[in-house]
């Protein structure tokens, strides 16, 4: 009884660790009706849609982070910004820090 007790205490606690930081950056980064991230960087961050977008997916995390925070600042202005200017207005620095965790984290073939 008192092993059963553990085991079931023990799998309760590992479904709240399997929410991790990482599946809520990948949650709001797929998120339909926010950035729409996935539209143009596919789920994984490494399927552009077009051959000139960047593949994100495995890059560094302090560098996703900081490109991403910029863009929303408005203090990078290259290529192609004004598209993630808009996708970056409606994340907090709290989202967009969990989302360059979820992107560090894909394996970049
Ligand atoms: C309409 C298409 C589009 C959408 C939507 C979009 N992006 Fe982008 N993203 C781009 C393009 C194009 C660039 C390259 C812009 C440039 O030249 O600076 C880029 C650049 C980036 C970069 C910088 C890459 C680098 O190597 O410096 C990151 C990080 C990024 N996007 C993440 C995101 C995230 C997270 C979202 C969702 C909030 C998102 N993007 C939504 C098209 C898009």
């Amino acid at each position: 009884m008192k092993s059963m007790l553990i085991l079931l205490i023990a799998s309760i606690s590992f479904s709240i660790f399997a929410n991790t930081e990482t599946d809520k950056g990948k949650a709001l980064y797929i998120a339909p009706g926010k950035g729409g991230c996935a539209t143009c960087h596919g789920e994984t961050g490494n399927e552009p849609v077009m051959p000139m977008y960047p593949k994100i997916g495995g890059q560094n995390e302090l560098y996703l982070f900081n490109q991403m925070k910029d863009y929303k600042m408005k203090k990078r202005k290259n290529g192609l910004f004004m598209t993630m200017v808009v996708a970056m207005e409606r994340y907090t620095d709290e989202e967009i820090r969990l989302m360059a965790k979820y992107l560090s984290a894909v394996n970049s073939n």
